[in-house]
């Protein structure tokens, strides 16, 4: 993605856990990526609220952390986003589990909850694409904001 950026560009990734993000930022200083890269340590939902009035809309986002706060984290990025904006979420098929709705998995839950409110909403055009392969049945949810 960093290296998909136009000049100027610049991707700002949350991450709750310092180890994670010391070995990400170690990955992006030997890609040589990291005078384009910020990554953020904290709650994703609590940095996202920090962001509120502070960053450029974005044109792109990739939502990749804790299923069960996908609908959270949806709705937030929303209002960093503007018309045309593109927001993958990762994930969401779960081995065909996210069709049962009395499913006690609270990843699930955060998904379901998530595609429900996505389908309530007129200005946002959505889809989940299914993936198989050699790691899982699983799939993305891509969605355009109007
Ligand atoms: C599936 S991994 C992301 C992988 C990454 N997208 C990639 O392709 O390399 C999920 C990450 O989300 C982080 N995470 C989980 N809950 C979080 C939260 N509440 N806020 C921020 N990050 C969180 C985890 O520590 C983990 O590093």
């Amino acid at each position: 993605m960093a290296r998909a950026l136009p000049p100027g560009g610049r991707l700002i990734t949350l991450e709750i856990d310092l180890h994670h993000a010391e070995v990400a930022r170690r990955n992006l200083a030997r890609a040589k990526l990291s005078d384009r890269v910020e990554v953020r340590i904290g709650r994703a939902s609590e940095l996202l609220d920090a962001m509120q009035g502070f960053v450029e809309p974005f044109d792109f986002v990739f939502i990749d952390a804790d299923k069960a706060s996908s609908d959270v984290y949806l709705k937030a990025v929303l209002t960093l986003s503007h018309p045309g904006t593109v927001i993958i979420v990762d994930n969401v098929v779960r081995d065909g589990k996210v069709a049962d709705a009395s499913s006690g998995d609270e990843d699930i839950q955060g998904i379901r909850r998530m595609t429900e409110w996505l389908a309530t909403q007129p200005t946002i055009s959505a889809t989940a694409i299914q993936t198989v392969g050699g790691k899982s049945y699983d799939g993305f949810l891509m969605a355009i904001v109007g």
